[in-house]
């Protein structure tokens, strides 16, 4: 079973996966984690996030792979586990950057479908639906608006003590919006024939249950 899930940041899409995917019993791989790795890689090693040749540079020798704890991702650079770095405000957006350069999306994907042919996964990003996985059996587009979207982001910040803004939290969400839906090489959308799941009234389990009934009335094996 291949399940596409995509849609634009902080629609909740990694937590949800996550939760969708334990449901099923099948592994989940966050594509997310993968720019992120390329994007913090580049910034570790002082290479211009805006200079295209030279991050592709690096990304062709560059071994983005993932691992399983308990279920859990790990996602390493060149073997070295970099989980509990890629979070970072400053990552996200050279994640967000590299990923509008078409010799890294080529790496990416090409990685994508290797780890997808082996199993039965959940991969969510921006462009499963679309690009990595056409065939999915199962393909959702979750998304909430970009005001509720930043909420949930300004709210995270606070509960962990972080100093936020929501004017300029939901600045940075739209800027994302518009970097991940505006480039050229497969920009975000919706596939074609993705059930869409709008989360902006749901709450995190109304936003599990209703993936997982689409799931099941798409599959006989949905759980
Ligand atoms: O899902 P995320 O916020 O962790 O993703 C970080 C950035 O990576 C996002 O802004 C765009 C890029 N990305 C992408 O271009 N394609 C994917 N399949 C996943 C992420």
């Amino acid at each position: 079973m291949k399940i596409a899930i995509d849609g634009p940041v902080g629609a909740g899409k990694s937590t949800i996966s996550d939760a969708v995917a334990k449901t099923l019993g099948i592994l989940h791989l966050d594509t997310g984690a993968m720019y992120r790795a390329v994007g913090l890689t580049c910034l570790r090693e002082g290479i211009d996030i805006d200079n295209e040749r030279a991050v592709a540079e690096r990304c062709r020798d560059l071994l983005i792979g993932v691992s399983y704890e308990n279920g859990a991702q790990r996602t390493l650079a060149d073997g070295d586990d970099v989980t509990g770095s890629i979070r970072t405000p400053e990552v996200s957006g050279a994640a967000s950057r590299v990923g509008t350069y078409a010799d890294v999306r080529k790496a990416m994907v090409a990685a994508q479908q290797r780890l997808a042919a082996e199993q039965d996964m959940l991969l969510d990003g921006r462009d499963i639906g679309t690009r990595v996985l056409p065939d999915a059996d199962v393909k959702i587009f979750l998304t909430a608006s970009a005001e509720e979207r930043a909420r949930r982001r300004w709210k995270e910040m606070l509960d962990k003590g972080e100093e936020a803004d929501y004017g300029e939290v939901l600045k940075a969400v739209k800027e994302r919006d518009a970097q991940d839906m505006g480039r050229e090489v497969d920009p975000l959308r919706c596939a074609d024939d993705a059930v869409t799941v709008d989360t902006t009234n749901l709450s995190f389990d109304e936003s599990v249950a209703a993936i997982l009934a689409i799931v099941r009335e798409r599959t006989a094996t949905g759980a």
